[in-house]
């Protein structure tokens, strides 16, 4: 049984309704168990977090999603925050060889979400993590096309401004991304 958990943080929902299809398409892969940890900002304190109990759940995973909103060109305070504390499992090299990926979400067509994924996977390196891209191709451009937004290195997903639910294609891409990383997680936990 391949586990792949899902490590996100969300504002205003948008980035939760992608974790929630990372996570779908990931249990759809059959022998994977997917586990949402939502980042929350009660979990911070004077600028620290702190969920041992998360951390746990992340650290019983073959493979974890990290997934953000973008703020101001980068991954959001909170994921930061999350990041900072689970410097605690770099330092034992905790999560050496499970298998990472990402996806960000924000209002701009490019919203420079580039650099948000950039910074995710430099954090995996530094936990010499092991990164699985979206291999998808470009559908088409439209609100309904998968990898619309033309991004290899994870899921970029964007949505308008005052847009509930977010664009059909990049919920599609997301759940392609959680596929792809439980298929690639089963080969890479098999005896
Ligand atoms: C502090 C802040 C900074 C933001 N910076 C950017 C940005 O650099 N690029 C962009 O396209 N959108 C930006 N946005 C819009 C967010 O990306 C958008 O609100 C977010 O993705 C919504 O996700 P959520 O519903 O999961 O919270 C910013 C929003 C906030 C609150």
């Amino acid at each position: 049984m391949a586990k792949v958990a899902v490590v996100y943080f969300s504002a205003q929902g948008h980035t939760h309704l992608l974790a929630e299809a990372v996570a779908e398409g990931a249990a759809g892969v059959p022998g994977t168990q997917a586990e949402l940890v939502r980042i929350v900002g009660e979990d911070i304190t004077g600028g620290r977090w702190k969920n041992p109990e998360a951390l746990a759940k992340l650290s019983a995973a073959d493979a974890i999603i990290f997934g953000t909103p973008t703020y101001m060109g980068g991954y959001s305070a909170q994921m930061k925050a999350f990041i900072d504390a689970a410097s605690e499992v770099w330092f034992k090299l905790g999560w050496k060889d499970k298998l990472a990926a990402a996806f960000t979400h924000s209002l701009g067509l490019s919203g420079d979400k580039l650099n948000t994924l950039q910074s995710l996977w430099i954090n995996a390196m530094q936990h010499g993590m092991v990164w699985v891209g979206l291999g998808e191709p470009v559908e088409g451009t439209g609100p309904d096309n998968v990898n619309r937004l033309s991004c290899y290195s994870g899921v970029m997903a964007q949505t308008d401004w005052g847009q509930e639910a977010v664009n059909p294609g990049d919920k599609k891409s997301a759940a392609i991304l959680g596929a792809r990383v439980a298929t690639a997680a089963a080969r890479w936990t098999k005896a």
